[in-house]
């Protein structure tokens, strides 16, 4: 289909179009030199000298890594700036910052005492701003200056701030250029702040792993040009909002590990470009939408640990794209349908500890692509389908176990660690071997040798 990018394309388009706001670099300075016009020859060395100041100040608050008045008295000088900073020149000919990069190596450190530097916001050519790592030892929260009428940042990156607490502030939605959010894995409090949804030019936003709590407003449905929502591994309480289905959109949506209840919206339907949809360990429950089946990009399904208490729908099996279908532990009963071995992508499936019964569809040893298959603790019966080439492939990424009811055929020999015990009434290895009881073509003793072969002696504690 035409709308599915894979994965492995999207993330670099992203990576490239949204993460990296291209750095202006001393390069792209030089390279415009020469395609201007002579007269304009001078191109900008210097800084006006307050926003020059503004960035001691920040420097001199946040590192102890130089003397960086001393050291660097000219912070975008092409050919000496400081590490972690980018300028660019401005048609006031003189050079601004446009990016700030602290804590990850070769920008600078942060030194132990180091609170948020709200002076940031003041600098007015700033487009992207990171600390990662960096507010690790004395509390800070994110104060923000009162009015931020005229702020360029499109990127804010705040990640593994372990002393950065209190609330997100709601005078974000003062900085209209944002595009990308992230302020993952820092100590942040309380509810997710309504103005932010008013950023409408927001396309990737990231609040994981943090303590918020509260719901997931209804206003989330206004960043019509949302990528990328992540608000995973945080207390959010609540339903799924219906308007979730109106990020027209989105591709990524991770809400896994919250406590999130009531059904998945049916709205979700809308999200034809949905490639990854991670609802795992929440209190989710009930029947999935009708419209499922039309998440036709969807490639990762995963949502484990979820009180669903019902049957597996047939519509999965029309998710074609689906590489990884996990939906362990959760509830469901009834058979496996029979459809979804029309995933020929799939690589993972994991359907482990629920109650599922009957057999499982002999259709499923014909996937192709399975890495991962994990079918135990179900309720579970008849013969295992996969024949010896099968089970030789997934090894000990199969696991059938936990299953009373299952058996392999005599045939079965090749028993790894599956889990599963020989079918009753058929010949057994645990009898003495006898050529002339062995199945026409195929002996056991062929198949002992074979699996022997292909395992490994270090194997053989698994055979009988
Ligand atoms: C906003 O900032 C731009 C530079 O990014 C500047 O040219 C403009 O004059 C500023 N406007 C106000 C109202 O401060
Ligand atoms: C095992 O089963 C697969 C799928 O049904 C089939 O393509 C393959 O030829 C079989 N291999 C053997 C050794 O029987
Ligand atoms: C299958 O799931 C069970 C239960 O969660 C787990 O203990 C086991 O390690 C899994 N097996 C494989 C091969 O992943
Ligand atoms: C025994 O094996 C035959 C084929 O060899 C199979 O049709 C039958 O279902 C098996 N019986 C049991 C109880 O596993
Ligand atoms: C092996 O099979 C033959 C023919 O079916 C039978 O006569 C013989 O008793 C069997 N031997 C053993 C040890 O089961």
């Amino acid at each position: 289909m035409l709308c599915c990018f894979s994965l492995p394309l999207l993330f670099p388009l992203l990576l490239l179009s949204l993460l990296f706001i291209p750095p202006v670099s001393t390069v792209s300075i030089h390279a415009k030199k020469q395609s201007q016009p002579p007269n304009t020859d001078l191109q900008p060395t210097t800084m006006v000298p307050s926003e020059a100041e503004i960035l001691f100040k920040i420097m001199e608050s946040m590192s102890s890594d130089q003397t960086w008045r001393l050291s660097y008295p000219n912070p975008c000088k092409p050919a000496s700036s400081w590490p972690g900073i980018e300028c660019k020149p401005g048609s006031d000919n003189f050079l601004h910052v446009s990016r700030l990069d602290f804590g990850s190596f070769p920008s600078p450190n942060c030194k132990k005492t180091a609170t948020f530097p709200t002076k940031v916001f003041t600098l007015p050519y700033l487009q992207s701003m990171f600390f990662l790592n960096c507010f690790t030892h004395t509390k800070t929260s994110l104060p923000f200056p009162n009015s931020l009428s005229n702020s360029s940042l499109r990127q804010l990156s705040l990640r593994s701030n372990p002393a950065l607490v209190g609330p997100i502030p709601p005078q974000l939605s003062s900085l209209k250029s944002l595009q990308i959010l992230t302020l993952s894995q820092n100590h942040f409090t309380g509810p997710i702040p309504v103005e932010i949804f008013s950023l409408t030019s927001l396309v990737h936003i990231d609040l994981s792993y943090n303590m918020l709590t509260g719901t997931i407003p209804t206003q989330v449905g206004n960043l019509k040009n949302l990528l990328g929502l992540d608000l995973s591994y945080n207390s959010l309480t609540g339903p799924i909002p219906e308007t979730i289905g109106q990020l027209a959109m989105l591709q990524k949506l991770d809400l896994s590990s919250n406590s999130l209840v009531g059904r998945i919206p049916d709205s979700i339907e809308k999200l034809k470009f949905l490639i990854f949809m991670a609802l795992s360990n929440n209190r989710l429950g009930g029947n999935f939408p009708k419209g499922l089946s039309k998440l036709q990009c969807l490639q990762y399904f995963i949502m484990d640990d979820n009180p669903m208490f019902v049957t597996l729908p047939v519509e999965l099996g029309m998710l074609v794209k689906l590489q990884e279908l996990r939906l362990a532990n959760s509830g469901y009963s009834g058979t496996i349908p029979p459809s979804l071995s029309m995933l020929m992508k799939l690589s993972t499936l994991s359907l482990q500890n629920n109650r599922l019964t009957g057999e499982i569809p002999t259709s499923f040893a014909s996937f192709s692509h399975i890495y991962h298959l994990n079918l135990s603790r179900n309720l579970l019966d008849g013969v295992v389908p996969f024949n010896a080439s099968f089970l030789k492939r997934l090894g000990r990424n199969l696991d059938l176990s936990g299953n009373p009811g299952l058996c392999l055929s005599s045939t079965g020999a090749y028993r790894v660690k599956i889990g599963v015990g020989i079918c009753r009434n058929n010949v057994s290895l645990s009898q003495p071997l006898n050529k002339s009881q062995a199945p026409p073509g195929l002996s056991n003793s062929f198949f002992l040798f074979g699996v022997l072969g292909v395992f490994g002696l270090h194997q053989l504690s698994f055979l009988l």
